[in-house]
């Protein structure tokens, strides 16, 4: 997500903070900034933009005075892209600086209870609450009062510290999300990520949870939270810098597809309160939901898979017609849509411009715009009606893969809050969706877990010329994400294609030894499936099919299965999509492409 440096030594602390934000850049960032502290006060400096915005103004660091400070790059999750969201952050009364990586799940209530003691806020971010906690709740021992605050704060969190008063040293703070420490020659870093300090130097301690480092010139000492002196080991990088880059994954699309159960877990997990979903960035009030007529989503590529996911998740469950569009075809059929169209607008990059011209064009007819984006502050975040964020965090290989899970997430939250609103969903099915959405990323995990398994399948296909994704209903809607996937990365031809439609054509195309990957998630069609895996079998096909546990129907039907575990129906695909991606990146791995920027792709189409 966001990226954070510190120093403290005898050299200029700033132009060392910013060198260090520059080799960060590569996570994506939207604003960033520096604070040190001369002995007296805290002298801050930050922007909305590149790090270059902040190197200009600041002379790279050289006009900012300090031997101590703090640095950030920052991904907006809370509160869109400006110089006063950007970190660091400060105390009213400037006592505290604080960076921040993660998400503090519970920063509004904190927030709420701070301002009706009289604090004063300036940014809309979940960081600058823990800086005016820390002060709030100052007893003139820093380390205490920061071992008081940590457990009022939940979800996950890097942070770097500045006490004004003491300017000998940064006190950093880990849950979740990972932190490390530079050790030097009378002189220490902090860093979220080996990159910034490995040209300082190549020993660290890598903080666990629930640890707190006390980082001075001549040396570190390492808390727990209960004030216990832990012994840390020193770990010695041998990674190159790109190695790095990457948490030591071989690209960045693998460490995305392993950062799934997060990214679903982060944009859920803020949206369920009491087992109840919250979607207050959706300010239509329920009459207005309830005199929508129909749904129209309109979206490209992986998230116009999403859309097609979304079509028999909401027909199923809110009883209301819905018309899925790629952006680029919605804008000029003059589609039919008026004020009782609600339009869903789906971007991971939220640029698009396919997507954002056709979101205008529905505008423009009348339809409210509800956009599910994973950048915030994009083009299509702020021309939205509302704006629903995944929170998948930097998303860095062309091909989506934890973007797609947190937006079908986001999906399954809306189907869940619209079906309540109109009086679809019974008390028990709304129960058992929340429980089954808050099992999801625990499951996604018991996948990854299998990956070797997945990866050697791989081995054995990926000198196919051409793949069949094939599958029923909601595995159909599925097909298609898994066919983009391994068209996009590996090169080899690949079509998705309803399971019951092959025989009316393109099953002329199936002869010895074609691959068919059959979804056969689905329990109701099962059965079906099953027998379109025969149709293509007697045809010279080989099927690997993909399931759920125990469905021994299927593993008598296809050559070879990949099993997931159960979950509710509309579920599945969060649970299927993983071992195509797997399948898929391995597949290119083995045929040495690229990976993380395929061929003639970009990350964001920002042409239409
Ligand atoms: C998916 O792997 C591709 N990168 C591409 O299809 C992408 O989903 C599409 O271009 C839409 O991008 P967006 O989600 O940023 O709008």
């Amino acid at each position: 997500m966001c990226g954070i440096v510190g120093y403290i030594g005898d050299k200029q602390a700033a132009p060392i903070l910013i060198d260090g934000l520059e080799k960060l850049k590569y996570r994506g960032y939207d604003s960033a900034g520096v604070c040190t502290n001369d002995g007296e006060k805290f002298i801050v400096e930050k922007e909305k933009g590149k790090i270059e915005v902040l190197q200009q103004m600041t002379g790279k660091g050289k006009k900012i005075a300090g031997t101590v400070g703090i640095g950030h790059t920052r991904w907006a999750t809370h509160g869109k892209p400006s110089k006063e969201n950007a970190h660091p952050h400060i105390s009213q009364s400037e006592s505290f600086a604080v960076v921040h990586n993660g998400i503090i799940e519970n920063y509004m209530e904190l927030k709420s209870e701070l301002i009706r003691k009289g604090v004063k806020f300036v940014s809309a971010t979940d960081t600058e609450v823990v800086a005016q906690l820390l002060e709030y709740h100052y007893n003139g021992d820093v380390l205490d009062t920061i071992t008081k605050v940590m457990p009022m704060l939940k979800g996950s969190y890097a942070l770097g510290i500045m006490y004004r008063e003491m300017p000998d040293e940064i006190i950093a703070v880990r849950k979740g999300s990972p932190l490390i420490i530079g050790i030097g020659e009378d002189e220490n870093y902090l860093a979220s990520d080996v990159p910034a300090i490995l040209d300082k130097t190549k020993n660290i301690y890598r903080l666990d949870n629930g640890e707190i480092a006390v980082i001075k010139r001549d040396g570190i000492v390492v808390y727990d939270l209960s004030g216990n002196v832990v012994e840390k080991t020193v770990e010695t990088i041998t990674w190159s810098v790109d190695a790095a880059k990457k948490d030591g994954y071989e690209h960045f699309m693998l460490k995305e597809i392993m950062e799934q159960p997060k990214a679903v877990h982060d944009t859920i997990i803020e949206r369920i309160k009491d087992g109840r979903v919250v979607l207050d960035e959706i300010r239509l009030t329920p009459e207005q939901i309830r005199n929508f007529d129909k749904i129209n989503i309109v979206a490209c590529g992986s998230a116009y898979h999403v859309g097609v996911v979304a079509k028999y998740i909401f027909e199923k469950i809110l009883r209301k017609p819905v018309e899925v569009d790629v952006a680029s075809e919605f804008k000029y059929r003059d589609p039919i849509v008026d004020e009782k169209t609600l339009t869903i607008v789906i971007s991971q990059s939220g640029e698009t411009a396919d997507t954002k011209e056709a979101m205008k064009e529905a505008q423009r007819k009348g339809s409210y715009a509800i956009a599910i984006v994973n950048v915030v502050g994009s083009a299509i975040a702020v021309e939205a009606d509302d704006v629903i964020y995944t929170l998948a965090g930097p998303e860095i290989a062309v091909a989506t893969t934890k973007a797609y899970s947190a937006q079908l997430a986001v999906i399954y939250l809306m189907a869940i809050y619209f079906g309540d609103i109109l009086g679809k969903i019974c008390k028990e099915d709304y129960k058992n969706y929340v429980s089954e959405l808050l099992a999801l990323p625990e499951k996604i995990t018991d996948i990854l877990d299998r990956i070797e398994d997945i990866k050697n399948t791989a081995s054995k296909l990926f000198a196919r010329k051409d793949v069949f994704f094939i599958g029923r209903n909601i595995d159909h809607a599925l097909s298609l994400e898994g066919s983009l996937k391994l068209k996009e990365i590996s090169y080899i031809h690949s079509e998705a294609y309803a399971a019951g439609e092959l025989k009316h054509g393109t099953i002329s195309l199936i002869e010895k030894g074609t691959l068919v990957i059959a979804l056969a998630t689905y329990e109701d069609l099962h059965e079906k499936i099953c027998s379109n895996i025969e149709e293509v079998q007697s045809r010279g096909a080989y099927v690997l099919g993909i399931g759920c546990e125990n469905r021994q129907h299927l593993s008598h039907s296809a050559d070879s299965t990949i099993f997931i575990p159960k979950t509710c129906d509309m579920m599945l695909p969060s649970l299927a999509v993983v071992p195509m991606q797997i399948l898929a990146y391995y597949i290119a791995r083995f045929k040495g492409c690229e990976i993380d920027t395929p061929r003639n792709l970009a990350k964001s189409v920002t042409v239409e």
